[in-house]
């Protein structure tokens, strides 16, 4: 099982790691079958996230699709930061070995939930919004 030099740096560095204090969205997600968990806080001003951080509790490419997401959705819209698949996470970091497939999929659920709860809180409607049972991998 080979892992890109992207997933091994950003495993390695994770960036934007912690919290934001009083963030606009925050999201916990996890997989019941491996145990990870992931929690995933958005900064929003005008429709754009400016903000976004990550505490991930598991495997090295949980840590690695969560940093990268955090930096994939930065400066996006919401409109286009819930485009952001699981594909997409793992293209960013040159593919996952297939048995790490899953833990991409959490990060897209990550940022869904976190996504929801800003909308909820606002009663801001985002297209194509994912509800918890819908992210099928
Ligand atoms: Fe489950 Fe990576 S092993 S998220």
């Amino acid at each position: 099982m080979e892992y890109s030099e992207k997933v091994i740096d950003h495993f390695m560095n994770p960036r934007n790691v912690g919290e934001i204090e009083d963030a606009d969205g925050v999201g916990t997600v996890g997989n019941e079958k491996c145990g990870d968990i992931m929690r995933f806080y958005i900064r929003v001003e005008d429709g754009v996230i400016t903000d976004a951080r990550f505490k991930t509790f598991g495997c090295g490419a949980a840590v690695a699709t969560s940093s990268i997401a955090t930096e994939m959705v930065r400066g996006k819209t919401l409109q286009e930061a819930v485009r952001i698949s699981n594909k997409a996470v793992m293209d960013a970091l040159d593919g996952l070995p297939a048995a790490k497939a899953h833990c991409s999929c959490l990060a897209e659920e990550a940022l869904h939930a976190a996504l929801r709860d800003y909308a909820q809180k606002t009663g801001i409607v985002i297209d194509g919004l994912k509800a918890p049972e819908e992210h099928k991998h």
